[in-house]
């Protein structure tokens, strides 16, 4: 395993700590000929979770090339974002200026994407997202130093809209968080559904995190909709599945989503998941020897099974192996580190994907059901699919 040293910080709890110097050995170690690597991901809160698969996914994939970037050792950074966007420019400067990282890699909130990418932009330190879907980090905000390995939030519902109207699902609503990642997640659906034919009944959302859905599930049963579709992500996805069906709709109602839905949750979820239907880029049951063999690497190492966290934490690994080597660790190298990752061909276990030319993923979505408490791949719903990168202009 990677020789570790961590600095974890907890939002601004720390700041005392660090300006009275308590933290000044891990400062010290951090000026040495390491690569330093911040993570700043959710480690409390609903998407602890993602969290910790993302950085479970990302070691592995450094590990499995020998612990090192570039032939250099590596030092790491950790900072609990919370996913709590009015304090990420706060977090992510504590990486960028306190601990001087080379790389910052995260994170799953889109609304904490935003503080990191303004930091990203400010200080041109390379910038890899494993997860957050924020349109503007790859379209109007998209910067030379900054990479994604995961998705755009509309790229997954995109792919939706038309396997519900094959269906005979005419008329449905919407339910969702509203932040960036769930109103952009309509944006996919919306366009998708309504081109094949559909009509979008009604919209109706929630604060992030909240999770009290009974409201909002009477009146979907007062609608009476052919099918409801959703953004749900992590604890509160696990809750809405149960309270769904605890509500009587489950069976009545079918009920659709963005895979997040149904990912990493589906033990919490129990039977109340079963036929619930999903697009995303990712899937358990991906019958292919590398899919396999990432999944049984994964359980061995975490005693854990994946999930698409976990593969998007890898790629984003694999993705800074890539880069570093090619510039034998000098990540100051800049011009040849973005060339080699722009040019990347990521054998991933969700299927092989190269970059847009706005530095996101152009990468199959999969059409899955829950099925015995596994998501079972039913056909391919958009094939190398690209988000449109409108407005993005590499400076
Ligand atoms: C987001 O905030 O971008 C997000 C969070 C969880 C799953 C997918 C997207």
């Amino acid at each position: 395993m990677t020789t570790r040293r961590l600095v974890l910080t907890r939002s601004a709890a720390v700041v005392g700590a660090a300006s009275t110097g308590l933290l000044l050995p891990q400062i010290v170690r951090a000026q040495s000929g390491k690569i330093r690597v911040g993570l700043m991901l959710p480690y409390t809160g609903t998407y602890a979770p993602l969290g910790v698969a993302i950085e479970n996914g990302f070691r592995m994939a450094i590990d499995e090339k020998g612990g090192k970037l570039g032939g250099r050792e590596i030092e790491w950074f950790k900072v609990d974002d919370e996913s709590e966007p009015p304090k990420a420019v706060e977090n992510a400067n504590r990486l960028v200026q306190r601990d001087k990282v080379d790389v910052i890699m995260g994170t799953v909130h889109s609304g904490v994407q935003m503080g990191i990418q303004k930091v990203a932009r400010e200080s041109g330190v390379l910038s890899i997202i494993p997860n957050a879907g924020v349109h503007a980090a790859t379209r109007a905000l998209c910067a030379p130093n900054v990479f994604r390995t995961s998705f755009t939030n509309s790229q997954p519902t995109l792919a939706l809209g038309k396997p519900m109207w094959d269906r005979g699902i005419k008329r449905a609503v919407w339910i969702t968080h509203k932040y960036a990642a769930g109103d952009e997640a309509f944006e996919g659906f919306r366009d998708s559904f309504t081109k094949a034919g559909g009509t979008v009944v009604k919209e109706l959302g929630l604060p992030f995190p909240q999770v009290e859905f009974q409201a909002l599930l009477t009146e979907i049963a007062s609608l009476k909709p052919d099918a409801v579709a959703c953004f749900f992500a992590g604890g509160a996805a696990a809750k809405f599945i149960r309270d769904y069906a605890a509500a009587g709709l489950k069976g009545k109602i079918p009920l659709y989503g963005s895979g997040f839905l149904t990912e990493g949750v589906l033990d919490a979820a129990g039977p109340a998941a079963e036929g619930i239907i999903t697009t995303l880029h990712y899937s358990d049951s991906l019958d292919t020897p590398r899919n396999k063999q990432f999944r049984l690497a994964y359980a061995k190492t975490f005693h854990l099974q994946p999930d698409v966290y976990a593969v998007q934490g890898y790629d984003a690994g694999q993705l800074l192996v890539i880069g570093a080597g090619a510039v034998k660790g000098d990540l100051g190298n800049k011009q040849v580190l973005y060339k080699a990752m722009e040019s990347a061909a990521i054998d991933s276990p969700r299927g092989k994907w190269t970059m847009s030319k706005s530095h996101n993923p152009v990468q199959d979505m999969y059409l899955r059901v829950v099925e015995k408490g596994e998501n079972k791949v039913i056909g391919i719903a958009a094939k190398a699919l690209a988000d449109s990168g409108a407005g993005c202009k590499m400076g």
